[in-house]
C-alpha cells in the first residue's frame, strides 16, 4: 500500500464503518482496521474507492499506511478488549502518535491508559462518541479529553465530522485526563433518565387516557414541534407509527417489556453515590430496567395483589398535563447530571465549563433537545452555577410547570401507575428547595444510638448530648 492515509479506525464494527465513511466523507483519507475480513471487506465495497477508504485485516500494515503521528481511533467494545487492541497496536506506533478511545470506556480505565501509554510517549485520550449509527455516519456529539496536543492534531477531522448545531461542531476538547469519558458517562445517566420519562408518559396516556398508538404517535409528534423538542420524543413518536413485519399488530406491542443495559447509566448512578451528588432521576432510571427484567416474578406478583382501577381522564386535559409534567421532569434530569459533571470535574480536576458541554449536546447525540440551547444559556450567563434550578432563567419555567407534575404524580399513586421517574423529579425538587429538612432527626437519632454528635442551629461546635430514656 504505497498511499498514507490521514486517519485510522480499529473496530469496523456499525459505528466503526459510519464514522469512517464520516471522515472520508469529509475530504480525509481513512484506513479502517478488523481482525474480521468480512467487516473489512464490508467496508471497502461500502467506500467505493480506496484511495479515499480502504481497510486491512493485519495490524502492521494498517499501521505502516497510515501518515505521521498516527491519528488512531479505536471504536471498539469497552473493557478489556480496548487493553487487547492497545497491546497489539503498541509494537506499530511511534512516540508522538495519537490513540483515540471513542468507546464507553468506564474513565478510571481511561486515566490508567493515558499514564500508561504517555510513558511509551504515545498521546492517549478518551473521546465520547454519542448519536448511534446514525450519528457516526451523519454528524456524532463528540466528548474527547485527555492530551491537548493529541486532540489538536485529531481537531480538525472531528470538527468536520462532528454534527452542526447552527454551523458551529458539536465537538469541543472538555478537559484533561478522562473527561471525556467522564462526560459521555454522565450524557448516558441523563439518557437514562430522559428514556424513563418518556416511557412512563407512554404508561399513563394509554392507561388513563386510553389513547391509540395512532393517538401517542401524534401527540408525541406534536410535542417534538414544541418546547419538549427532542431526539427521544422524535424517535419515540415515529415508535407508534411502525408497523409490526411479522404479524399486522403495532411493532410496539409486541416488544418484551424488559429493558437491558450495558452499565453506563449504572456508572453515572455509582459515581454520583461516591461524589455524594444526589441524582435520583437517573438512578431511579437503572432501577426500572432491573425491575423489568424480573418478569417473572412481576407476573407472580401481579396475581397476588388487587389493583386500583384506573379512572379515566378526559384525552385533552391528560395530555396537557402530561406534557407539563414531561417538561419539569426533562428539566429537573438535566439538572442532575450537570450538577454531577459540576462537582466531578472539582473532584478530578476536570475544569470543566458547562456550557461547552450543554453546547456540543444540542445536535448530534442522543440527548440533543431544544432545551440545552436555554441550558446553555444558562451557563453561560453564570459559569459557575452550582445547579440549573439556581438559574434565574429556569425558575419561570419549572414554576408553570411543577403544579402538573403534582397532580400527575398523586394521579399516578392513587391509580397503581408508576411514575417514579416523574416523582422522583418532583421529590428530588421538592427537596432541594427545601430550607429546613426533618434530617435533623436523623442526626439526633445517629447520636442517640451511637454518639455520632451533630451540629446546632444557634451555635458553631459538634455536639453530643447524653439521651435519656423514658419510658
Ligand atoms: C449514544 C448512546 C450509546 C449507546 C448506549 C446504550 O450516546 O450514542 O448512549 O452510547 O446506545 O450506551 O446504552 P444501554 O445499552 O446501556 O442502554
Amino acid at each position: 500500500m504505497e498511499h498514507t492515509y490521514d486517519f485510522g479506525l480499529v473496530g469496523l464494527g456499525v459505528m466503526g464503518r459510519n464514522f469512517i465513511l464520516n471522515v472520508a466523507d469529509n475530504g480525509f483519507t481513512a484506513l479502517g482496521n478488523d481482525l474480521d475480513p468480512q467487516k473489512v471487506q464490508a467496508l471497502i465495497e461500502e467506500g467505493g474507492n480506496t484511495e479515499r477508504v480502504n481497510a486491512v485485516v493485519e495490524v502492521s500494515a494498517f499501521a505502516k499506511a497510515l501518515s505521521s503521528p498516527r491519528k488512531i481511533m479505536m471504536l471498539v467494545p469497552a473493557g478489556k478488549v480496548v487493553d487487547i487492541v492497545i497491546e497489539s497496536l503498541l509494537p506499530h506506533l511511534d512516540k508522538g502518535d495519537i490513540l483515540i478511545d471513542g468507546g464507553n470506556s468506564f474513565f478510571t480505565d481511561t486515566d490508567r491508559r493515558e499514564a500508561y501509554l504517555a510513558e511509551k510517549g504515545i498521546h492517549f485520550f478518551g473521546a465520547g462518541v454519542s448519536g448511534g449509527a446514525e450519528g457516526a455516519r451523519k454528524g456524532p456529539s463528540i466528548m474527547p479529553g485527555g492530551s491537548k496536543a493529541g486532540y489538536a492534531a485529531v481537531q480538525p477531522i472531528f470538527e468536520a465530522v462532528a454534527a452542526k448545531f447552527e454551523g458551529e461542531p458539536c465537538v469541543a476538547y472538555l478537559g484533561p485526563k478522562s473527561a471525556g469519558n467522564y462526560v459521555k458517562m454522565v450524557h448516558n445517566g441523563i439518557e437514562y433518565g430522559l428514556m424513563q420519562l418518556t416511557s412512563e408518559v407512554y404508561d399513563v396516556l394509554k392507561k388513563a387516557g386510553n389513547l391509540s398508538n395512532n393517538e401517542l404517535h401524534h401527540t408525541y409528534k406534536q410535542w417534538n414541534a414544541g418546547r419538549l423538542q427532542s431526539f427521544l420524543v422524535e424517535i419515540t413518536s415515529e415508535i407508534f407509527a411502525e408497523k409490526d413485519n411479522l404479524g399486522n399488530a403495532d411493532l410496539i406491542d409486541q416488544i418484551q417489556d424488559k429493558a437491558k443495559q450495558k452499565g453506563t447509566g449504572k456508572w453515572t448512578s455509582q459515581n454520583a453515590m461516591d461524589l455524594g451528588i444526589p441524582v435520583p432521576s437517573i438512578d431511579i432510571a437503572v432501577s426500572m430496567r432491573e425491575i423489568s427484567a424480573l418478569k417473572d416474578e412481576r407476573t407472580i406478583a401481579d396475581s397476588l395483589y388487587d389493583r386500583p382501577e384506573i379512572a379515566q381522564m378526559d384525552k385533552e386535559k391528560l395530555i396537557d398535563l402530561t406534557e407539563k409534567a414531561f417538561y419539569f421532569s426533562y428539566i429537573v434530569t438535566y439538572a442532575q447530571g450537570l450538577h454531577q459533571l459540576a462537582d466531578a470535574s472539582r473532584e478530578y480536576g476536570y475544569n470543566l465549563n458547562i456550557a461547552e458541554i450543554a453546547k456540543i449536546w444540542r445536535a448530534g447525540c442522543i440527548i440533543r433537545a431544544k432545551l440545552l440551547a436555554d441550558i446553555t444559556k444558562a451557563f453561560e450567563a453564570d459559569t459557575v452555577l452550582p445547579n440549573l434550578l439556581l438559574s434565574p432563567s429556569f425558575i419561570s419555567k419549572v414554576q408553570g410547570s411543577v403544579s402538573a407534575a403534582r397532580e400527575l404524580v398523586a394521579f399516578g399513586a392513587l391509580n397503581g401507575i408508576p411514575l417514579p421517574g416523574i416523582s422522583n423529579s418532583l421529590t428530588y425538587f421538592d427537596a432541594y428547595t427545601s430550607t429546613r429538612l426533618p434530617l435533623n432527626l436523623i442526626q439526633a437519632q445517629r447520636d442517640y444510638f451511637g454518639s455520632h454528635t451533630y451540629e446546632r442551629l444557634d451555635r458553631e461546635g459538634v455536639f453530643h448530648t447524653e439521651w435519656k430514656l423514658k419510658n
